[in-house]
């Protein structure tokens, strides 16, 4: 018997139906669509409207139609795995609100924090769960509503963010196709570059706190894309290096969408054309977790069994990653 390799067999998403267009933001702060386009590559992203609406209403129903696409039974399912940064509360975890919603009785459930990364170190863990052979369906979902954490009166960061949830189904198989190495990192030096500064044990919820603005995101947008540039394009380089992978050799990257300029940067140092690689960051902007599955519910129907994929991405922390998988259907 061949090593238990964990494969993806379904891809669901969702996103908002709201459409924050780059002319909507040059209303809202002083900015214009061409340094929004030429800068990031940005022109529209979905925002989830409606009040008390939170991340697990986008990650129910990406997941909803993962099991549907697939035709399992919401019950046969051993894990919810939620990559998020915006969850709906501190406790109980998003991925229990979305695991019990979709029915998925069964299942154990929670929410990794790995920001723009997290999706991958969410998969990574799933994908460890299967290798142990205990678990046989398990669901990984990335899911961010960065709406509720973006302050739209800073123009530095309102323009980049969207709402949005997918997410994958992983099971074992035994040909060889699958998941097949991946290069997980991370490194505090980040820690004043990006981040949320309040609301946590650190600097609890006050007025103070609320005055300061330290319960919305904040970057250093230069310094932060220096580092985004080397790593996301290091990791990628490195995983294709010891999986004896050159460009011709890859069908797609698949990288998270932060800037299309860093996506640009990788995909030279892959040696990777444009047509090899999955972009959104146009239509949906950046939503942190969401970005990597919302590229491969996208592009699904453009993949084939056996293509070679890498995913890479970089985000808050720092954490950065990468993943060599190969398609299964
Ligand atoms: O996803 C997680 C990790 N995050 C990232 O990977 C993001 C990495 N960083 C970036 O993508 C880019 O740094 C940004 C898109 C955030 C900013 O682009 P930039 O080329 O680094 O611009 P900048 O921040 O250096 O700003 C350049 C100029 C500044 O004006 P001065 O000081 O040169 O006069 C800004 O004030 O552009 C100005 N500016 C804007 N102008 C119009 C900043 N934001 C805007 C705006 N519209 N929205």
């Amino acid at each position: 018997m061949g090593a238990i390799v964990p494969v993806i067999t379904a891809v669901g998403g969702y996103v908002p139906d709201y459409v924050l267009t780059n002319q909507e933001l040059e209303e809202m702060v002083e900015t214009n669509d061409e340094w929004i386009t030429t800068r990031t590559g940005i022109k529209e992203r979905r925002i989830l409207k409606g009040e008390k609406l939170g991340t697990s209403v986008m990650a129910v129903k990406a997941l909803k139609q993962l099991l549907e696409k697939s035709g399992t039974d919401p019950k046969d399912i051993d894990a919810v795995l939620i990559a998020t940064i915006t969850p709906d509360y501190f406790f109980p975890t998003t991925a229990n609100l979305v695991a019990t919603e979709a029915g998925c009785v069964n299942a154990l459930s929670f929410d990794m924090a790995a920001a723009c990364s997290g999706f991958i170190y969410a998969l990574e863990t799933g994908a460890n769960y299967i290798r142990s052979g205990n678990y046989k369906k398990i669901a990984v979902i990335g899911a961010d509503k960065m709406s509720g954490i973006t302050n739209y009166k800073d123009r530095n960061s309102c323009i980049l963010f969207g709402d949005g949830a997918a997410g994958v189904l992983i099971e074992p198989s035994e040909d060889g196709l699958g998941i097949q190495d991946t290069i997980l990192r991370s490194d505090a030096v980040g820690k004043e570059l990006i981040y949320l500064k309040g609301g946590g044990s650190v600097n609890p919820p006050t007025h103070e706190t609320i005055d300061a603005g330290l319960h919305n995101f904040y970057q250093d947008g230069k310094s932060v894309f220096k580092y985004a540039v080397t790593s996301m394009a290091g990791v990628a380089a490195e995983i294709m290096k010891r999986n004896h992978l050159k460009g011709e050799d890859i069908a797609y990257l698949v990288p998270h969408q932060a800037n299309k300029r860093i996506i640009d940067a990788t995909a030279n140092r892959m040696e990777v054309g444009p047509e090899k690689v999955m972009l959104n960051i146009q239509r949906y902007g950046n939503t942190t977790a969401a970005t990597i599955p919302l590229c491969l519910w996208d592009y699904e129907d453009k993949l084939k069994k056996g293509d070679n994929l890498i995913l890479a991405a970089f985000g808050g922390g720092f954490t950065w990653g990468s993943m060599y998988l190969r398609w299964a259907y």
